[in-house]
């Protein structure tokens, strides 16, 4: 390590393994419950409950510390709208083939489609912004490092947070979506990534049974 201003950091307690394994297996078990979800109900969730969770998210690691995320948090009915509407257009010509018919033979087993009506009927819409620049400290200009990847690690725990709370999350990504900087007053500098739709799940709502299946620990890890 090199000479930089270091202050004292009490590391995590002192847990018996036995609990460790015991709170690795509980927030395993509750992470194993979330789904996405493609019915919302118009039923309000909380302003303080994204406050809190978008602060967790920000929480996150970050190539530099730059965190260069934006987080643009949409509950007015036109926007709401609007984004929509351009969601839509966009998606009526993946679907309509520009996706290639591979990715679409990936996504029939989900059964999406360019109907986005949950964007006019969940609550809140997150649209969540990569900086390509920026720094550690608001308003600065320098080159961000590792975007897509400290936004991706942001994302997560953005979700996680929000399942914990209760709350049903989908995570949404029109292609393309640069409509949504203009949308939402972002600049171009800025990459939109993902529309995290955040609310509660309409009474009828379903889940794809493709969406359940995860792959066995052997097949995920190796362990050399
Ligand atoms: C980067 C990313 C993009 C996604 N884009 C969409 C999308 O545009 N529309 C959609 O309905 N689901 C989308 N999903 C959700 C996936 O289909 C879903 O996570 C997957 O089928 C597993 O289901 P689960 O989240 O319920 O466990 C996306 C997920 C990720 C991680």
């Amino acid at each position: 390590m090199t000479e930089a201003p270091t202050i004292p950091w009490k590391p995590y307690p002192d847990l018996s393994d036995d609990d460790r394994l015991a709170a690795v297996e509980a927030l395993r078990v509750s992470l194993a419950t979330r789904r996405t979800c493609r019915a919302f109900s118009d039923r309000p969730v909380p302003r303080a409950i994204l406050e809190s969770a978008i602060l967790a998210a920000g929480s996150a690691p970050s190539g530099a510390n730059h965190q260069p995320w934006h987080f643009a948090v949409i509950a007015s009915p036109d926007l709401k709208h609007a984004v929509r509407t351009g969601a839509e257009a966009e998606e009526r010509e993946f679907y309509a083939g520009k996706a290639g018919q591979e990715w679409l033979e990936a996504l029939a087993p989900i059964g999406t489609d360019a109907d986005k009506s949950y964007l006019d009927i969940a609550p809140w819409l997150i649209v969540i912004f990569g900086q390509r620049r920026g720094g550690p400290n608001p308003g600065d200009d320098r080159q961000n490092y590792y975007v897509t990847e400290s936004v991706g690690i942001a994302t997560g725990l953005l979700l996680a947070t929000l399942h914990a709370a209760g709350v049903a999350t989908l995570t949404h990504t029109p292609n393309p979506m640069k409509f949504l900087n203009r949308l939402c007053n972002r600049p171009d500098s800025e990459k939109p990534m993902m529309i995290v739709v955040v609310g509660h799940a309409a009474d009828d709502a379903t889940i794809p049974v493709h969406a359940i299946k995860r792959k066995p620990l052997d097949a995920i890890a190796t362990w050399l």
